[in-house]
């Protein structure tokens, strides 16, 4: 691994570690750290039922069976873990760049009286501490948006997974050129939320295959992801802003915020399943 990577991934491993310490029931409670997905226009629920909802949705994608071996690439403070080892019923292991994220998820999983099931530990996706083929299945939700080389964590994955395993993951992407006027906003995002190099759609057929993937479906879900889960956080940093200066600063409550990007359509939401030829083709 490169410096340049290395020290990628310690900002985000300090980022979250700051944010684990960080508890309001009004800001994510239930401590999902994704976007929302409404399915339709139609659709009111709150975004805390949108995340939940956004997990729903590749839990379909995923198709595990019961008893698999899941890997959570980038696990946060452990939610979606717990939430697959419920609905599949088999063992999801879960690594992040944090340890206050580690410590908080297993505090979370032992609580639920899951620990011989739900596991975390720290780890970095680029150099995955696991044998070859010994998982059924991978799942890493709006954990890629931070990694400086996806070919080389779509690698490991490939490594990872057993022939005919499945992987599901979300990314952010650019579905247009960002205009000048509109890239400062962009770029303080980037920088604050230490977020990699962006991809478009087109990029993804090509990352899949290097990686020795087969695609299985990529799509623009943005429309039911960007706005109003930009609107629902923007609501959420003003209810509770008081707590959030108390315990990250106001300055990196407003470097945090994401309102500004409401007005910013180029940027993306794509959801991905490729799988593990089973035949090695
Ligand atoms: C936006 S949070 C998503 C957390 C969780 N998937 C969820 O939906 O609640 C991004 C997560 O990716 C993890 N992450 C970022 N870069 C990573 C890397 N190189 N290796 C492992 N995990 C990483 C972070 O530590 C964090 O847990």
């Amino acid at each position: 691994m490169s410096q340049a990577e290395e020290t990628t991934t310690s900002r985000v491993g300090q980022l979250y570690d700051q944010m684990a310490g960080f508890e309001s029931d009004n800001f994510s409670g239930d401590h999902n750290m994704h976007f929302g997905y409404w399915d339709t226009a139609n659709d009111t629920w709150p975004l805390e039922r949108a995340e939940e909802r956004l997990t729903e949705l590749m839990l379909e994608k995923l198709q595990a069976r019961p008893n698999d071996r899941v890997l959570d690439i980038g696990c946060g403070m452990g939610t979606p873990a717990i939430r697959i080892a419920n609905s599949v019923g088999g063992e999801v292991v879960g690594i992040t760049v944090s340890h206050e994220q580690v410590k908080r998820a297993t505090a979370r999983a032992d609580a639920e009286g899951l620990s011989g099931r739900v596991s975390f530990r720290y780890a970095d996706a680029a150099d995955l501490p696991f044998e070859p083929a010994s998982f059924d299945a991978v799942w890493a939700l709006e954990s890629i948006i931070h990694m400086p080389d996806r070919l080389q964590v779509l690698r490991e994955i490939a490594r990872v997974i057993r022939p005919g395993g499945r992987v599901v993951l979300t990314d952010f992407f650019e579905r247009a050129p960002i205009p000048e006027q509109k890239r400062a906003v962009v770029n303080k995002f980037r920088s604050n939320w230490v977020i990699g190099p962006m991809v478009t759609i087109d990029d993804y057929p090509r990352l899949v295959r290097e990686a020795g993937l087969r695609l299985v479906e990529l799509s623009d879900i943005s429309g039911q992801v960007m706005r109003r889960t930009l609107e629902g956080i923007a609501q959420r940093i003003a209810n509770d802003r008081k707590t959030i200066d108390a315990s990250l600063g106001s300055d990196m409550a407003d470097d945090l915020s994401l309102s500004d990007l409401i007005e910013v359509w180029e940027l993306g939401y794509l959801l991905v399943v490729a799988e593990l030829p089973a035949d090695g083709t």
